[in-house]
């Protein structure tokens, strides 16, 4: 990696255009995502789970980085998230928070709470996100509607942010049958507004909508005006979106879901690739009609 660049532009993995150096942009706060929310400009999102990608998402403009527990996934080659620990997370959140601290970076970074890391009772969930805070989050991210409600406002009562995550909960796939679409029936759809609904009053300043008709998506992300909604095969109507990192690099094992866009096709780079994505999703062409889930 060359550190031999002009200095508004050196960086530890060489040289950026001079729009794309972090120090130069204002860092990511609650308050900022609040008011590109009521604005209407569309929020970014990506996962990072090492110091290198974080850092160069983070000088792309992605403005939020979810330390996801996909690392299952993805880096452990698990075969779903049901495995991951809150030991993994802690690693992961550190060395994406080294990596945005290391080009003065300014993402807002957010962190999964595990499978079994939250479920038993408030005071657990508290203590795991202690945790991945002091490892360096902004934010901790939650999967799940009804009972979760009160662990979000236990969680936002004692000044840590909450991340919800509703539609299709990768943790639960057991329960679910699958990784299937999620609130496709009027019922399903009525008790994930409701839940939706709930996490707003408990405080959650975010909602991933993951694999929700589109519609539904839409109309939930009108009607909370307190909590931003991010959609990951949910349609274009959310507040932002949220891509799994090496599924928009291209940088895949097996089948990706059909609502992903490879952003390596016609980018020179991984650098060039990740600035696509930050302007498709601000200018509303990603994702487009074709890409959804169901
Ligand atoms: O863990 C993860 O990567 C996620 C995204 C798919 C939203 O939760």
């Amino acid at each position: 990696m060359s550190t031999a660049a002009s200095p508004e532009s050196a960086t530890p993995y060489g040289t950026l255009p001079p729009a794309a150096v972090p120090a130069l942009r204002k860092p990511v706060s609650l308050p900022r995502l609040a008011d590109m929310h009521a604005r209407g400009e569309k929020i970014t999102m990506l996962t990072a789970y090492d110091a290198t990608f974080a850092a160069m998402a983070d000088a792309a403009g992605v403005e939020c980085l979810l330390v996801g527990d996909s690392v299952g996934m993805v880096c452990q080659g698990l075969p779903s998230t049901v495995g991951v620990t809150l030991d993994t997370m802690r690693y992961h959140t550190e060395s994406v928070s080294r990596g945005v601290r290391r080009v003065q970076g300014t993402a807002w970074v957010i962190a999964d709470l595990p499978f079994g890391s939250y479920q038993q009772s408030r005071e657990q969930a508290l203590a795991s996100a202690t945790v991945l805070m002091q490892a360096g989050a902004h934010m901790v991210k939650l999967e799940g509607g009804g009972w979760t409600a009160d662990t979000v406002r236990f969680l936002v009562e004692r000044g840590i942010p909450v991340c919800a995550h509703l539609g299709l909960t990768p943790q639960t796939v057991h329960a679910l049958g699958g990784y299937r679409v999620q609130g496709r029936d009027e019922a399903a759809a009525a008790l994930l507004r409701q839940h939706a609904l709930e996490l707003q009053d408990a405080g959650a300043s975010m909602l991933v909508l993951e694999m929700v008709p589109a519609a539904l998506a839409a109309a939930l992300t009108q009607e909370l005006a307190r909590c931003a909604t991010i959609g990951i095969g949910a349609g274009r109507g959310t507040a932002g979106q949220v891509l799994v990192l090496h599924d928009m690099l291209g940088i895949h094992l097996g089948k990706v879901p059909r609502f992903v866009r490879n952003f390596m096709a016609g980018s020179a780079g991984i650098a060039q690739a990740l600035e696509a994505y930050v302007r498709a999703v601000k200018d509303g062409s990603f994702p487009d009609d074709s890409l959804h889930a169901w």
